[in-house]
């Protein structure tokens, strides 16, 4: 630590954790006199037995619940326009976001919009656009399905263009959940491939986020804590879940997003441009490049791989046992070793390198990361 420069270290809302901790919803809207939500999903969920569960008990409370699903896969634009339209037609007083990063993010974004109504992209983050999020907010409540992006915990909203496909970061420290409910018991029934996938985005949030240039000695500590109880629960949360593995895997997703205010890496930086230009699933892109990325990132920081090492409880350590285990732990649970086994072709490999290098995450990659860097790290991963 260098103790002449100031930094910033936030740490997030209430947090209700536990099987069963989603019950307390209608008591917490009922005592804040919140009695007209805007309930926000997905197509999926909003079909599922628990989503109906969860709307069947705020009515019984008293509560009035419109649900807005309409949404995309990957967020877009006109997803958040559709959304505050419903807000504005039905005379709501809340929102109530439920779902994986998609859901939540959309959520987020229509809290931002129902008093920010300039162009929704006027307020991106990365043209210094949080400087118009000046208005209040009204009360916004997440409630994770998925345990991997950590959105429930997040202050940010990924949003893309319709037409470009562009993402835009809608970010202000007013978009924090004011709780979060977060119950294992929702995430029981996520099939093995996406517990998987989403399993491994965490993961690769808590060793980026411990890597990442930026100090944060309160992160580092969440992010080593993060990786510890994923290395003890992920394999069963995939082969053999029971609600131990799955509470851990949701408390680590959550220490993920916590720990990667300090920023990302190289890893997301290779992830990003799949989902963008072959629609892969985010978490799968993150979980076939880490080891690479791993790899790139030992030389110069082996003492915080050692940390890494010893934290995964490996025989050896070092560097190459991270990258080794990261290959071992993927085999373990049905993640593909190589690009091309995803739908890669040696043809998008220019293509994706060029995205790479202009991607928001790398730049706290401990070290620099050139095109020819991720040129090279796609070569080795195809
Ligand atoms: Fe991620």
């Amino acid at each position: 630590m260098n103790s002449q420069q100031i930094i910033t270290l936030t740490i997030p809302t209430t947090i209700r954790f536990g099987c069963g901790a989603v019950k307390e919803l209608p008591d917490y809207l009922n005592k804040r006199s919140l009695s007209r939500p805007l309930v926000v999903t997905d197509p999926t969920i909003a079909q599922l037995p628990f989503f109906k569960e969860i709307v069947a008990d705020l009515e019984r409370a008293g509560i009035s619940v419109v649900v807005f699903s309409d949404t995309h896969k990957n967020p877009v634009k006109s997803d958040v326009y559709k959304g505050t339209e419903v807000w504005d037609s039905t005379d709501r007083d809340s929102i109530v976001g439920i779902g994986g990063g998609a859901a939540l993010d959309i959520a987020r974004a229509i809290t931002l919009r129902v008093h920010h109504r300039e162009d929704l992209f006027k307020y991106d983050d990365l043209i210094g656009g949080d400087v118009y999020v000046t208005n209040e907010v009204p009360p916004f409540i997440t409630i994770p399905t998925t345990s991997g992006t950590g959105s429930e915990v997040g202050r940010s909203a990924i949003i893309a263009d319709d037409e470009t496909h562009q993402k835009r970061i809608l970010f202000s420290p007013k978009l924090m959940a004011q709780i979060v409910f977060a119950d294992p018991l929702l995430t029981m029934g996520l099939p093995p491939h996406i517990t998987a996938a989403t399993g491994m985005d965490a993961l690769t949030h808590n060793m980026e986020a411990f890597l990442a240039k930026n100090p944060n000695p309160i992160c580092d500590g969440i992010a080593l804590e993060g990786m510890y109880l994923i290395a003890h629960s992920l394999e069963k949360a995939v082969l053999d879940p029971d609600e131990n593995s799955r509470s851990n895997m949701l408390m680590a997703s959550m220490m993920g997003a916590i720990a990667f205010q300090k920023g990302l890496g190289v890893v997301h930086s290779l992830a990003h441009p799949l989902s963008s230009l072959l629609d892969t699933h985010h978490g799968l892109a993150n979980a076939v490049n880490i080891p690479y990325g791993m790899g790139f990132n030992i030389a110069g920081f082996e003492d915080k791989f050692k940390r890494i090492a010893h934290t995964l409880e490996l025989p050896k350590e070092n560097g190459e046992s991270v990258v080794q285990y990261l290959f071992d732990l993927n085999a373990r649970i049905g993640i593909p070793r190589k690009l091309r086994e995803i739908g890669v072709k040696e043809e998008h490999l220019d293509p994706l390198a060029d995205l790479a290098v202009a991607d928001f995450a790398h730049p706290n990659n401990p070290k620099p990361v050139s095109r020819n860097d991720f040129r090279i790290l796609y070569e080795q991963a195809y």
